[in-house]
């Protein structure tokens, strides 16, 4: 199974940082928020990871991981030429995934939980689609799930809700099969001018192909300041409770 890994966009909400160095290059503990989604594929056993980003960072995400090999993975890039959703930076990884199932990363998101028995999960049960649930106290500011009490089943998920019906919040946490490519090539653009991940979900949702389970440990999406530092704090914390060695 192949990893992908979406580390492009603009990083307006961490300005002015953002306007010299990509987001997922500011520091969380002692590594650049990126190196958190290569260990957590790596540990679960994906070794083979693409990073999508823009062009005018790419020599910098070079500099810092190269080819991925200190990290114990193979890393290849992709160029996303416009910051377009993340259903649109994951268009560009098509060829790399090459009709396998794989495991879909926002690079800005960091969490405690392994991803290896949500995987095992998926590949056992022969799954098309799946995500990963976290309950928030700011679901405006996510993708937003519906689960029916009944059957245990999303109903629907809305992206940043103005009245969330729930505090369910889907995390940058998927996994697809390669349909998902073909799903892509039919979505319009939200009124945010974005090819939303959420739309391809609803897709799945109404083929009643998609499955999902809840986080047990923390999970933060790093993309503000206030967010980034609450994400140094566990990070550190973690790190100091454990040691290198357990926190990696
Ligand atoms: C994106 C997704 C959203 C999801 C969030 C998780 O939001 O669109 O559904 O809940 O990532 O980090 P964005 O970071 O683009 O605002």
């Amino acid at each position: 199974m192949k990893g992908v890994i979406l580390a492009g966009g603009t990083g307006t909400r961490l300005f002015p940082f953002t306007k010299i160095i990509n987001k997922h290059l500011l520091p969380v503990g002692h590594y650049p928020m990126i190196y958190w989604s290569i260990i957590k594929l790596g540990k679960s056993g994906i070794k083979d990871i693409l990073i999508i980003t823009n062009k005018d960072d790419l020599n910098d995400f070079k500099t810092v991981l190269g080819n991925g090999n200190h990290l114990g993975v193979n890393i290849v890039y992709q160029i996303q030429p416009h910051a377009g959703g993340i259903s649109h930076g994951l268009s560009y990884a098509r060829n790399y995934v090459k009709g396998e199932t794989f495991v879909l990363l926002l690079g800005d998101n960091i969490f405690e939980d392994s991803l290896l028995p949500y995987i095992e999960n998926f590949v056992n049960q022969n799954e098309e689609a799946k995500i990963l649930l976290k309950t928030v106290d700011d679901p405006e500011r996510y993708g937003i799930a519906n689960v029916d009490k009944n059957t245990n089943q999303i109903t629907s998920i809305v992206e940043k809700p103005q009245n969330p019906s729930s505090n369910l919040c889907v995390t940058g946490i998927y996994m697809y099969n390669s349909n998902v490519f073909d799903h892509i090539e039919n979505l319009k653009a939200s009124d945010r001018g974005e090819l939303e991940i959420t739309d391809i979900n609803n897709i799945y949702i109404s083929k009643k192909k998609l499955s999902y389970e809840v986080l047990k440990g923390w999970w933060i999406d790093a993309g503000t300041h206030d967010s980034l530092f609450r994400a140094n704090q566990l990070v550190q914390k973690q790190f100091n409770q454990l040691g290198s060695e357990d926190n990696e």
